[in-house]
Parts: C-alpha cells; sequence; structure tokens
C-alpha cells in the first residue's frame, strides 16, 4: 500500500499555521498551549497504516464515546515555536483503543514524549462537545493575554464576565452569544480540570481558566480561532477603557445586545440580559 506523504496532509498545514499564529500573537510562551484536532479515519490512512502504533497506553480514565477516534495533538512540552520546523517532533496523530481506555500513537513525537499534558481536558472536551454538536472537531487551549489580565481584577462570575464582554465590542454577542464559563484557578494537567472544563463545555465554547488562559471549542480551527480572538479582543478594549481617566462610560446597554440579537436571529444566554 502506497500513502501520501504526511507533511502533505491538510490538517498539518493547518497545524503549523495556527500553532505559528498562537507564538506571533504572543499567547504560546515557552511550551504554552495545546491544540487537538479530531480526524476522520478516511484521511488518516490516506497517509498512514492504521492498524500500526508505536507505543499504546493508559488514558487514566475511559472515554468509550470516543472510542476508535483519530486525533492530531500536540505534545507536551513541545514549543508552538517550532512546530512549523519539525512537525513530526511536535505533534502526534493518536488513536483511542476500542474500549475507550487506551490511546495509541500512530505517528509523530519523534524524539519521544507524550501528548500535551492537558489531555484529559482535551478528551473530555471532545465528548462533552460531540454529544451536543456532531461538527465538532477542535479544542483550542492557549494562554491568551488580556482575558488572562482580566481574571486578576474582574469578578469571575461567568455571567458578569460573559456581560462585561459582549458589552465591549458588537462582535462578542455575535460570535458567543452562549456566553463564556469560569472555573475557579485549578491545577493545570488534571483530570480535574478536565471534568470541570468538560462540564461547561457542554452550555459554552469558551471556558477561561483564571491566571492561566483560555480553551475554546470549534467545528474547525479557524471557529475555535475566532472565538478566542474575538473574547480577547474585547478583553483587550475593557483593560485599555480602564485605563482612562474620564468619569464617563459607555458602553454596548443591554437594549442594544437586544436589538443585535434580534437582527442576528441570537438566542442570548439566559439571564445576563435585562428584561427589554
Ligand atoms: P503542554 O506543553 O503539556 O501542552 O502544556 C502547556 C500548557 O499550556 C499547560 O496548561
Ligand atoms: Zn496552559
Amino acid at each position: 500500500m502506497n500513502y501520501y506523504h504526511i507533511s502533505d496532509a491538510p490538517f498539518i498545514k493547518e497545524m503549523k499555521e495556527m500553532t505559528h499564529n498562537l507564538w506571533i500573537n504572543g499567547w504560546a510562551e515557552n511550551h504554552a498551549g495545546n491544540i487537538s484536532y479530531l480526524l476522520q479515519e478516511d484521511e488518516v490512512k490516506l497517509y498512514l497504516n492504521t492498524g500500526q502504533y508505536r507505543y499504546e497506553k493508559d488514558i487514566g480514565f475511559a472515554v468509550p464515546d470516543l472510542k476508535g477516534s483519530y486525533f492530531l495533538v500536540t505534545g507536551a512540552g513541545k514549543s508552538f515555536r517550532n512546530v512549523a520546523k519539525d512537525p513530526s517532533d511536535s505533534l502526534a496523530i493518536i488513536k483511542i483503543n476500542d474500549d475507550g481506555t487506551k490511546y495509541q500513537l500512530l505517528w509523530g513525537l519523534s524524539s519521544g514524549g507524550e501528548p500535551t499534558s492537558e489531555f484529559a481536558s482535551h478528551l473530555m472536551c471532545h465528548s462533552a462537545r460531540l454529544k451536543v454538536d456532531n461538527q465538532h472537531r477542535v479544542i483550542l487551549h492557549t494562554h491568551a493575554m488580556a482575558i488572562t489580565a482580566m481574571t486578576f481584577i474582574h469578578s469571575l462570575d461567568e455571567d458578569r464576565l460573559t456581560k462585561t464582554l459582549w458589552k465591549m465590542i458588537t462582535e462578542c454577542i455575535m460570535t458567543f452569544p452562549d456566553g463564556v464559563s469560569v472555573l475557579p484557578w485549578m491545577v493545570a494537567g488534571t483530570s480535574d480540570l478536565g471534568k470541570a472544563s468538560a462540564e461547561k463545555m457542554e452550555t459554552s465554547r469558551i471556558v477561561i481558566w483564571p491566571q492561566h488562559g483560555i480553551m475554546s471549542a470549534g467545528r474547525s480551527m479557524d471557529d475555535a480561532y475566532g472565538l478566542i480572538e474575538t473574547a480577547e479582543k474585547a478583553a483587550n478594549i475593557y483593560l485599555l477603557a480602564k485605563q482612562g481617566q474620564s468619569e464617563d462610560w459607555q458602553d454596548i446597554s443591554d437594549q442594544q445586545l437586544w436589538s443585535l440579537t434580534d437582527r442576528f436571529d441570537l438566542i442570548p444566554k439566559k439571564g445576563i440580559l435585562e428584561p427589554r
């Protein structure tokens, strides 16, 4: 059987571009951030023998809904700065085994290593999103700067934080009408963080990890990125406006937000806007 060269695969190209973008944005210092991308078996089979793997490891919990699924995922401790230079070392293609308790390394991590330390969060969030959206594909975690800064000075009540973001720029309520979720500060790389994130992902596609970063879910790489880019822009505007000395403060009013939801046929998360 002849396989196409994996460096030509569109999903590798997308991953190289996205990790580069995140690094250029200053959101991926050192080895910060991780991405996982659900692949279809048919596309993987063009490049790899899916029956062959280098090693198999316990996930540590079961993800029965994901059994037999393939993921392209960034490696633990691998720098986004280097993904485009050396994708075969920075990335991994893994398959979840038939009972959802182990993963098999099919390709990548050429100098050794494992999938991201946030693998638990990624798998649990994929599972949660696929239950509500069968077109879901990508989980993206990055150390976005303004959103993280905002978690130092803004209430961590997720409805209040959602409302503040919606009021900063017109685009927010249109991009994330489901709002943003916020967790308490938690230890990185744990399945507790995974469980808590996945619970939030059942109803919103953005989860903020205070004093750490942000995680999003999308139907494509661009979709997942666009959510974070928009929330981050609003957070930047909030921080800039907060520095102003003026006594005035005009943001988008609740009634104006309602008129946006009318115009674009959106259902905003309940309980955030004042009734009309
Ligand atoms: P990894 O290098 O293991 O993906 O960890 C980076 C990170 O951002 C942890 O939250
Ligand atoms: Zn992180």
